[in-house]
């Protein structure tokens, strides 16, 4: 017979203190990476993951987000998303990318499913941005924004932003989805 801790007692110890490391951090994939593909027999996150051998740099390189995007639509923006429809590596990984351009006085509506934590950054121009809170008695959270100011929407809450400047705005935003 073990003298004392009993074994059961050390694997429920062991077992709590993974569960609350594993709450400090993101849940951690898998796999390396799934880039999404249409050919495989893999299937995660309703895509199907390349065989890693055949996957290359360029499966997680995307160019031209830098180029201005046509605003001369009705709310005078223009939102281009690089998530895993456009950039197949980032299925999984619950992060994507987006490049908001602004006509002068455009505005980015509130989005009717605002899922996802999402950071902007001004590049150019002056934005008012704000969201609404859903415990606090919906209280409503503005600040005017200048060019490399950042400015974070929670994850879930209702917000808008309005280039209040007379130029072209352009904001990168960066969306935990
Ligand atoms: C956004 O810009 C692209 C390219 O300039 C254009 O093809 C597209 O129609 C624009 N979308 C909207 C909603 O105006």
């Amino acid at each position: 017979m073990e003298k004392g801790v009993p074994k059961y007692l050390v694997t429920v110890l062991l077992f709590v203190l993974t569960c609350s490391l594993a709450s400090t951090s993101d849940p951690s994939p898998l796999q390396d990476f799934c880039v999404a593909t249409k050919d495989s027999d893999e299937f995660v996150n309703e895509k199907f993951c390349n065989d890693p051998k055949r996957v290359t740099a360029n499966d997680f390189f995307f160019s031209g987000l830098d180029k201005p995007r046509d605003t001369s639509n009705r709310q005078g923006s223009n939102v281009t998303v690089v998530n895993v429809k456009n950039l197949a590596s980032l299925n999984t990984l619950g992060i994507s990318v987006a490049h908001i351009d602004f006509a002068p006085h455009g505005l980015n509506p509130p989005p009717t499913h605002p899922c996802g934590t999402k950071v902007r950054v001004v590049l150019l121009d002056t934005l008012y941005i704000g969201f609404v809170t859903s415990n606090t008695n919906n209280c409503l959270f503005t600040k005017v924004l200048d060019k490399g100011d950042i400015f974070v929407f929670p994850i879930g809450l209702i917000h808008f932003e309005w280039n209040v400047g007379n130029t072209n705005a352009l904001v990168f935003a960066a969306l935990s989805n």
